[in-house]
């Protein structure tokens, strides 16, 4: 009997999801694909400092602040609180579908001997990850945060900090909780007379270079020895729990100041266990482009917070220090470095820079910084209480309770719109940028996917209208009533044959938004999770017209064995072939054949991170040494491809260098030290390969002398 009703409702749930109204648009912003996020907004939570649903768990003494007037204290925030607003509406109604809260795990209870007294109440300072941080909340009440999302559609994701515990002093054991790591309350260890190597010994990094923001401490904070066994299982084990809860993404602290080979590990145990779309925090000032970010980007397996998009975005419509023609360089340099630009994570502001909007400040800005960045590639990332236009330059201000949901706001509605678009119009997912009309105050871009189009003309000016000619555009002929609804002036747009549009008025502070769907006639691949699998694992393709039969799925030249199919998603496993980089296909079962998409890196096999040391290796000037060998991960014997520049300052010293790779486990890899320079010429060294036997789980070491 019971079979039977299950079955039923099987039935009732597939032909609902083939052929119910909301099949095609809704497909691929289901929570059940938690490895694409396109058709997402997200809402950054700071735990303690969104709602107090349960004043029973709220600490008490020198870690309290109940009126949250000590901004460094805890105020009382929790979980409870996030699910009363999942409740009632406040993120459903502004168009929200998942949330990003503060670490969850234990932090320490002590209490800082600064001024204020500051506590852990952001959830950095962790204490055992194995545990919940009591002030937010019971493992019981984390599972019905989300349990309850889940019931509304809305994914959460949480914030991660595997490369430090917490504040330590070599020399004052007392001090803090000596940064002490306990295993589901258990000790493991402390910082001060650390005979087990969990953490590194290096004093703090000045940020000098990137070996010493990785291998010395962030500020004062214990920082792991990644390279440690029990510390690297520790963590592993630690996110499997977290996955095991249901959680749909992660996003990764500081993840410029730990071992890039180690975070690919990480990566690699988070997408063969239970895979959840992943993006980590390279914090880059205004103007700083750094090339080393965008590789990480493209060869971490995990996206990025897009400081390049947000830091311009700010200089654009909070300081005034750049324009449009600025703003529009920034799109095309970034489409063009980032492999999967619609997969970074987009913002305005965070707990770590200066709130967007300030006292002072014509709230305009931040309306029409959100309606760019809401129709801009990336997954837009809201920070809590933008929509209420709070206040608070630097830290802890920007940190401030969150008083006000009214509902009403322009930019709570303006949120709402443009979240209902993401989700009816791929374009703004999976499109490519094209600026149609520019000037310093003005831009008009048009995003397009397949046949969907969506345009987007904005107006900064305080003071200028702009007369609009010849403008282009993909829409077809037509009107079109914008998608904001003139909240932000917004007029209809007339377009003539050849998307010759119809000149018109921007008035100041204007903002429109015109959008068309059409069907693209191929499959057209829009987005793919993760894009770094080893063989057998699964990835998941977005996008349209891939038709309702099964069609098949190439990576490279190998046939991925189709797991399920619809018009809008794909599910596929990735086939035996040899590590390294490959692109996807898509063929209907007309024999159509779509876009391709990648790079898809498929590693030669579950990954170990290997510290690869050399000694006396003697460069010349200009010279450096990488490390390449024959697995992909090593570069394939390709120089070009070499791992490196190794280190030669923190762990060795010159002439003895290192690099931390990850290389597939239990494998016997050989390699071959080179020395670089900046043009690329290549010395290798002589005499014969090296080899080393890869740990089967686990990291290791391999030491080398350089053969002259
Ligand atoms: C970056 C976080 O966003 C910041 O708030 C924190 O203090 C540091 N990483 C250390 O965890
Ligand atoms: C050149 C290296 O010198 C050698 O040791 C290595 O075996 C080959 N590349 C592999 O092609
Ligand atoms: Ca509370
Ligand atoms: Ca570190």
């Amino acid at each position: 009997m019971l079979k039977k009703a299950m079955s039923l409702t099987v039935v009732f749930v597939l032909i609902f999801s083939l052929y119910g109204p909301f099949a095609d648009n809704y497909a691929n912003a289901s929570t059940d694909n938690k490895v694409n996020y396109s058709n997402d907004v997200i809402y950054q939570i700071m735990t303690d400092r969104f709602s107090d649903g349960n004043a029973n768990n709220n600490p008490t003494g020198s870690l309290f602040s109940a009126d949250c007037s000590n901004l460094r204290k805890y105020c009382g925030g929790d979980w409870q609180g996030i699910i009363n607003k999942l409740n009632d509406g406040y993120f459903t109604d502004m168009g929200i579908t998942a949330l990003w809260i503060s670490q969850p795990v234990e932090n320490v209870y002590s209490v800082l001997n600064d001024t204020a007294g500051t506590t852990s109440y952001h959830g950095y300072w962790a204490r055992d990850f194995k545990k919940t941080n009591p002030f937010f909340g019971t493992m019981q009440e984390f599972q019905t945060l989300i349990n309850t999302a889940h019931q509304k559609g809305i994914k959460v994701i949480i914030d991660f900090a595997p490369n430090h515990t917490s504040p330590a002093s070599e020399d004052t054991p007392s001090y803090m909780e000596n940064g002490r790591l306990y295993d589901n309350g258990s000790l493991v260890g402390g910082y001060s007379n650390d005979t087990k190597d969990l953490f590194h010994h290096n004093g703090g990094t000045d940020f000098s270079s990137i070996e010493d923001g990785i291998y010395r401490n962030l500020y004062d904070l214990a920082d792991f020895n990644h390279q440690n066994p029990t510390v690297d299982k520790y963590l592993k084990d630690s996110v499997k729990l977290w996955l095991d809860m249901g959680i749909d993404g992660i996003r990764v602290d500081a993840v410029k100041h730990m071992p890039f080979g180690w975070q690919k590990t990480f990566m690699e145990t988070i997408y063969s266990y239970k895979p959840v779309f992943t993006f980590g925090e390279w914090f880059l000032g205004e103007n700083e482009v750094d090339q080393n970010y965008y590789n990480f980007a493209n060869t971490a397996g995990m996206s990025l917070l897009d400081f390049r998009f947000g830091q311009k975005l700010r200089q654009v419509l909070r300081n005034g220090s750049d324009n449009w023609n600025g703003f529009n360089s920034m799109i095309t340099e970034s489409e063009a470095k980032y492999e999967q630009a619609a997969d970074q994570v987009t913002f305005l502001d965070n707990h770590d820079m200066d709130r967007f909007h300030f006292d002072g400040a014509d709230v305009k800005n931040t309306d029409l910084a959100l309606a760019v960045m809401l129709t801009s590639r990336g997954v837009p990332n809201v920070y809590y209480g933008t929509e209420q236009y709070m206040t608070g330059n630097g830290d802890p201000n920007n940190r401030k309770k969150q008083t006000s949901f009214n509902k009403t706001t322009k930019a709570y509605q303006i949120i709402s719109k443009l979240a209902a678009l993401r989700k009816s119009n791929q374009a703004l997912g999976y499109g490519k940028t094209k600026e149609r009309w520019i000037n310093n105050d003005v831009y008009i871009y048009e995003r397009t996917f397949g046949k969907d189009v969506v345009l987007v003309a904005v107006n900064k000016s305080k003071t200028a209208s702009y007369n609009i000619t010849n403008l282009t555009t993909a829409l077809s002929a037509g009107s079109y009533s914008d998608q904001l609804t003139s909240l932000l002036n917004g007029n209809s747009l007339s377009v003539g044959s050849g998307g010759a549009v119809s000149a018109f008025d921007l008035s100041p502070g204007e903002a429109g938004v015109y959008s068309s769907n059409g069907t693209a006639a191929a499959p057209a691949i829009g987005q793919i999770g993760p894009v770094m699998a080893v063989p057998g694992s699964t990835i998941t393709i977005s996008g349209e017209s891939f038709g309702t039969s099964v069609g098949s799925v190439k990576v490279g030249t190998g046939n991925a064995a189709v797991l399920s199919w619809s018009n809008t998603e794909i599910r596929a496993q990735v086939p035996v072939l040899a590590g390294g980089n490959y692109q996807v296909s898509v063929t209907s079962s007309g024999g159509t054949v779509s876009n391709t998409y990648g790079p898809v890196e498929v590693l030669s096999g579950k990954q170990s991170s290997v510290r690869f040391i050399v000694n006396n290796a003697t460069t010349s000037p200009g010279q450096s040494v990488y490390i390449v060998g024959n697995v992909s991960e090593l570069g394939n014997w390709d120089a070009a491809k070499a791992i490196g520049p190794m280190y030669n300052q923190v762990i060795t010293k010159y002439p003895g260098w290192y690099y931390d790779v990850s290389v597939p486990a239990g494998r016997n890899v050989e390699f071959k030290f080179i020395k670089k320079d900046a043009s690329g010429n290549v010395v290798w060294e002589s005499g014969a390969n090296h080899f080393y036997t890869t740990p089967s789980s686990g990291p290791g070491t391999s030491i080398s002398n350089f053969q002259n």
